[in-house]
């Protein structure tokens, strides 16, 4: 089954019980047993399993090209599971341009409980492999990266975890499935904002999960029950629903993502503009082998001018925009990393980095191209 049809298809049912063609919101804690500890069927209790989780967790193993789907309460949640499997003393291996939330539970959560983070630039091979001794468990990646569009090579990366038996993360939230598919290139797990393009209406906080290991799917599911995580019936219909147009939407973001880049490229105020398709991007090779059919959405860059003010004035000037956090969705979104989505990232780590104080980062929609360009233009004058 090719991708565009497994979003409305790929291991998914119609409700055998009434023939709904959609999934019923099962808006149940608990299902009845017949006898005790003996259940109707393999439901229990929500949060070990719900038929409308179920649903949205096979298609997500179907899109990803995996064998098992976990849905959660948030990204967040979801990566919060990956970190279950290590105890103190681990190492973790992560890129050194992270969602400032993903940086926090790191830096801010697990750190504090014995685990080890390197921060580092991941096209560095032989710096990222001279990091690896007998306690590192774990590669966490994003690419593209938020906000600064950094890629990592998962296919080269892989070589190396695999060579040292790591276990290997992607997060997958900008790239999409449609775009770039991280278990085929060798990674061990897949994380998804689900909130984000899976979603894809800025009406839902969700998460996920896919691998294609069994015996890790088992762990991670364990992680999840047992700390309680799991997505709500009426979220899991909603990213279910999302999903099912994923491709549609993602093929747009990327036309319009990439007719913002071009520009942005030509604007007379803006200094640096990060997006992967363009020719002079650092990673550009990497995009074109990795990210197959388009370079999403997003969008980000700096001014000429180098002044916050100039980033603010325009980011209230937007009107098809919304100055918002998130993205992913519809709607076209506007953010200040420095201030919104990465204020988390303590000043001095986020200026090395390279999350300036005159940056903007633009989540593009699927609205007509000509209103956003002109939105634009006019939030510049
Ligand atoms: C790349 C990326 N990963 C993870 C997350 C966290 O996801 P959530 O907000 O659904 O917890 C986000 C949120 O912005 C994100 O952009």
């Amino acid at each position: 089954m090719k991708f565009n049809t497994k979003v409305i298809h790929g291991n998914q049912h119609h409700d055998p019980s009434t023939g709904a063609v959609m999934p019923p919101v099962y808006q149940t804690s608990t299902f009845v047993q017949t006898s005790p500890g003996v259940p109707l069927n393999e439901y229990e209790y929500s949060r070990a399993a719900n038929p409308t989780r179920t649903a949205l967790e096979q298609a997500l193993a179907s899109i990803e090209n995996g064998t098992r789907g976990l849905a959660f309460a948030s990204g967040l949640a979801a990566t919060d599971s990956v970190m279950k499997l290590l105890k103190p003393g681990d190492e973790v291996i992560a890129m050194d341009d992270l969602y400032g939330g993903t940086y926090r539970m790191f830096a801010r959560i697990y750190q504090e409980y014995g685990i080890k983070f390197h921060f580092v630039e991941m096209t560095d091979y032989a710096k990222f492999e001279s990091l690896i001794n007998a306690n590192t468990k774990l590669v966490w990646v994003e690419t593209p990266t938020n906000p600064l569009m950094k890629l990592a090579d998962i296919a080269e990366i892989a070589k190396i975890t695999k060579k040292h038996n790591l276990l290997f993360a992607v997060d997958n939230t900008f790239a999409t499935p449609y775009l770039q598919k991280p278990l085929d290139l060798g990674a061990d797990i897949v994380m998804h904002s689900a909130t984000k393009y899976l979603g894809g209406h800025s009406d839902v906080i969700a998460g996920a999960l896919i691998v294609k290991d069994e015996a890790l799917g088992e762990k991670l599911h364990f992680a999840q029950f047992a700390t309680g995580g799991t997505l709500g019936p009426m979220d899991s219909y909603l990213v279910l629903r999302g999903i099912k147009t994923l491709h549609l939407r993602v093929q747009r973001h990327c036309e319009n993502g990439a007719k913002v880049a071009e520009y942005l490229v030509n604007h007379p105020k803006v200094d640096k503009v990060y997006y992967p398709g363009l020719e002079n991007h650092p990673n550009h090779d990497i995009a074109k082998k990795q990210m197959i059919g388009g370079f999403g959405g997003m969008v980000s860059f700096t001014f000429k001018s180098g002044a916050k003010a100039d980033a603010i004035k325009m980011l209230e000037k937007v009107k098809v925009f919304t100055l918002a956090e998130s993205l992913g969705g519809v709607e076209s979104l506007a953010n200040h990393p420095a201030l919104m989505t990465h204020a988390s990232i303590p000043e001095d780590k986020r200026k090395e980095i390279g999350i300036t104080d005159d940056l903007v980062r633009l989540s593009v929609g699927v609205e007509d191209i000509s209103d956003l360009l002109a939105d634009l233009e006019q939030a510049f004058q």
